[in-house]
């Protein structure tokens, strides 16, 4: 299928009490397995690539790395019968309008370290242009701490529920990434989620709510939360664990000299784990509906 926008499909997961996986990709190879597992398991899934991606990819040149995500996307959600939607995770200003332009269905800025009033006035313009594209577009308040940048503040950093109420209110987005006690790139599950806010938040915020930072949150956690309104899941860090562990057990064969030979391993390994959390999220057999 063409590339789609995933805002029905949040909503619907929202109404019924499940989620949508969106899983982060930082080589052709992770987004060959992400959509290879939404389409084995009949479900909408979400490839998502961040700014840091982009600039991986683009060799320090993040819009040179969309430019290449961007086509590597589209093919990949044409060669699957499953709804696919290719999400801009994190996203700075300088790559907003690019990503409209090259095709992207969901965007996320990420003004998490922007003044409230300055995140409030930058989202909104920025979600002005996605909905005129007919793209779907998610933003953050509150901080999910991400390690080199933004350190965590306890509960300061926590999204606050009457201003998460007037943020949706002041800006149109679609989807809201709250901060909820998540890390990003935890390689143990051992957080637990402020389930008390995330409730306090679900009663003033009817929108989809995301969780980043789910690599460290406990399973018990992550199906609590999805019962109580988080519609869009974001995991990276166990799948880059899992697919790295898969091409290092083929590594121990030194002779091999050949990337096919460990980054195929790699895939297939990331292809069971997206399809284990697709399970566990509730969105197996979605798609059709
Ligand atoms: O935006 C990406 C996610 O929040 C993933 O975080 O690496 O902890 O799974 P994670
Ligand atoms: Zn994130």
């Amino acid at each position: 299928m063409t590339l789609c926008n995933p805002k029905a499909w949040i909503e619907q997961a929202q109404r019924e009490g499940w989620a949508i996986g969106a899983f982060n990709a930082n080589t052709a190879e992770q987004i060959q397995a992400i959509v290879a597992a939404a389409d084995a398991e009949n479900a909408p899934a979400i490839v998502q690539v961040s700014h840091r991606a982009c600039l991986y990819f683009g060799s320090g040149d993040a819009l040179r790395g969309l430019s290449y995500f961007a086509a590597i996307g589209k093919v990949a959600a044409e060669s699957v019968r499953v709804p696919i939607a290719l999400h801009l995770d994190h996203a700075e200003a300088l790559d907003v309008e690019e990503a409209l332009e090259l095709g992207f269905t969901s965007i996320m800025f990420d003004g998490s370290l922007l003044t409230y009033d300055e995140n409030v006035r930058v989202t909104r313009v920025f979600a002005d242009m996605a909905h005129e594209a007919n793209v779907c577009f998610e933003a953050e308040l509150g901080e999910v701490p991400k390690p080199g940048i933004n350190e965590a503040h306890g509960e300061d950093g926590l999204t606050d529920p009457d201003e998460a109420a007037a943020f949706v209110a002041a800006t149109g987005i679609d989807l809201l990434a709250v901060a909820l006690g998540s890390m990003h790139a935890e390689t143990e599950k051992h957080v637990a989620l402020d389930l008390e806010r995330l409730k306090a938040i679900r009663a003033r915020v009817n929108l989809p709510l995301v969780l980043h930072g789910s690599s460290g949150v406990t399973d018990e956690y992550v199906a609590q939360g999805i019962k109580l309104g988080l519609s869009k899941i974001n995991l990276s860090t166990q799948l880059n664990k899992v697919f790295t562990e898969a091409a290092r057990t083929a590594l121990s064969d030194e002779k091999i000299v050949d990337p096919r030979k460990y980054l195929a391993p790699g895939r297939d390994a990331m292809t069971e784990a997206v399809r284990e959390r697709i399970r566990f999220f509730g969105s197996a057999g979605k798609a059709a509906s």
